[in-house]
């Protein structure tokens, strides 16, 4: 290791305060660290020389590959020219109006205004906040409460880290707080009852939401809020109908629909949505990661016409909304989004991700689905999860303390091949950048197989 590198190591140790990570074990020097000096197409390389084929593009957000240089020009000429002004007031740019006209053209058709942010968890907190003004200019005080999922992931923040419906994210920091309550998983994996159907399963989550609803009083229920694929809580599709009857619920009791699509928008399923892949028909989306394909930081939440119209009268009643960021919109953000959505559309990546995403779920199968530990091997488009299981016929769970999806994690980095290690279950989750050639799918499944073996026999 370079002198340069012991340095930075020790920099990183002593003052680098890490999101996610075990800072006593990081700041003793008990675990390793990586820093990342470059990235072309799925590959980054690291300070030591070390290449690793990325199959999450990063937290599943570099959907274009790295190294693009048509967004890093983008990013330039928009910095040089005006590096930044507001967006109160009426005041714009001309990328801000363009990422939102490209981005109403691309959602669902119902949809029609974008409040820009800058993560996920900002567009979350904008949507709660949303929902409430919704309803407050609808006279409807009282109708406030937002229901999120058991491993729902929705942010880290006070009221989006209460929606996130994830032990680690809200044990230590007394979460949830009111008014978030939880649902069932739609996790038919791990469904309780084994003799259901999935059709059963997704009528049951289904009849568990309206007994909540029915709890805690209808009028007082405002949103529910879901990805259209679980995604940091063990990425689970939902079983089969689970969307319609969900939305039957929601309709039924008048409580809006978010999807929380920072992981899904912009073409992860093989389609533009999520949205579009389970015909949901949201209120509100949120987006983030894929809109810039993190090249830089920007989130949004996409407003439905029938709720605009609503949020227009409240303005009309109280004036204008006091809602907002300094960096909402920026221009230099924007200017990577409208060059990233170019580049979407011109290598055809929703495509791909349905292709070669086909091909890699079959290839991921076919190595790993007959292994005595292999519980479930599911995903759909370029987002794929393997479950490792102690036994799969009473379908009994590995202790946490044996670290399993961890030590596969390791095995596969070792051989240069990045998954994530997802934070709840022994599960490890893909979800390689969109421009995955099936030679790359190959090599990432022959790497899973491997590091599979090598840990389990
Ligand atoms: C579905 C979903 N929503 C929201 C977020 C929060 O986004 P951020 O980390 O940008 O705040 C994430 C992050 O992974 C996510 O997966």
């Amino acid at each position: 290791m370079s002198d340069r590198d012991n340095q930075l190591n020790a920099w990183d140790r002593d003052h680098f305060f890490h999101p996610s990570t075990h800072m006593g074990a990081h700041s003793r020097g008990e675990t390793p660290i990586r820093t990342i000096a470059g990235g072309e197409g799925v590959y980054i390389t690291d300070t030591n020389g070390k290449r690793s084929l990325d199959a999450f593009a990063g937290l599943y957000c570099v959907n274009v590959g790295y190294g693009r240089q048509e967004i890093a020009e983008a990013i330039a000429e928009q910095a040089r020219n005006l590096a930044y002004y507001h967006a109160y007031v009426g005041h714009g740019t001309e990328a801000s109006v363009t990422l939102a006209r490209m981005i109403v053209e691309r959602a669902p058709k119902h949809m029609s205004r974008v409040y820009f942010g800058l993560s996920g968890s900002d567009a979350n907190e904008t949507n709660i906040k949303l929902v409430w003004y919704y309803n407050n200019t609808l006279g409807r005080p009282e109708k406030k409460k937002i229901i999120s999922r058991w491993r729902g992931y929705h942010g880290s923040g006070v009221m989006t880290g209460s929606m996130t419906g994830l032990e680690a994210f809200q044990k230590a920091f007394d979460l949830p707080r009111a008014p978030i309550l939880h649902t069932e998983a739609p996790y038919y994996f791990r469904r309780e009852d084994r003799s259901m159907s999935e059709e059963q399963f997704s009528a049951h989550c289904a009849a568990k939401l309206e007994d909540l609803i029915l709890a805690e009083g209808p009028d007082t229920v405002a949103a529910f809020i879901g990805e259209p694929i679980l995604g940091t809580g063990g990425i689970v599709p939902p079983p089969k109908g689970y969307w319609a009857a969900i939305q039957a619920v929601l309709k039924k009791y008048d409580i809006l629909l978010i999807a929380d699509e920072v992981v899904t928008g912009f073409g992860r399923l093989g389609t533009m949505f999520g949205s579009d892949h389970y015909g949901m028909e949201p209120d509100l989306i949120t987006i983030a990661k894929g809109l810039t394909s993190a090249y830089l930081p920007l989130s949004g939440s996409i407003v439905s016409q029938r709720m605009w119209d609503v949020l227009v009268q409240g303005s009309d009643a109280m004036g204008p909304i006091g809602h907002g960021w300094t960096y909402s919109a920026h221009p230099v953000c924007a200017a990577a989004g409208v060059a990233n959505l170019k580049l979407i559309d011109q290598l055809d990546l929703v495509t791909n991700a349905r292709e070669t995403g086909a091909y890699f779920q079959a290839a991921l199968r076919d190595a790993l689905a007959h292994h005595r530990n292999v519980g479930e091997v599911r995903g759909e488009g370029l987002m794929a999860a393997v479950e490792l299981v102690e036994d799969r016929d009473d379908r009994r769970f590995f202790d946490a303390g044996r670290k399993v999806g961890p030590q596969i994690y390791a095995a596969m980095a070792e051989k240069g091949v990045l998954s994530r290690a997802m934070p709840q279950g022994d599960i490890l989750g893909f979800a390689p950048p969109l421009c995955l050639t099936r030679a790359e799918a190959d090599i990432i499944v022959s790497a899973m197989a491997g590091a599979v073996k090598s840990v389990l026999g």
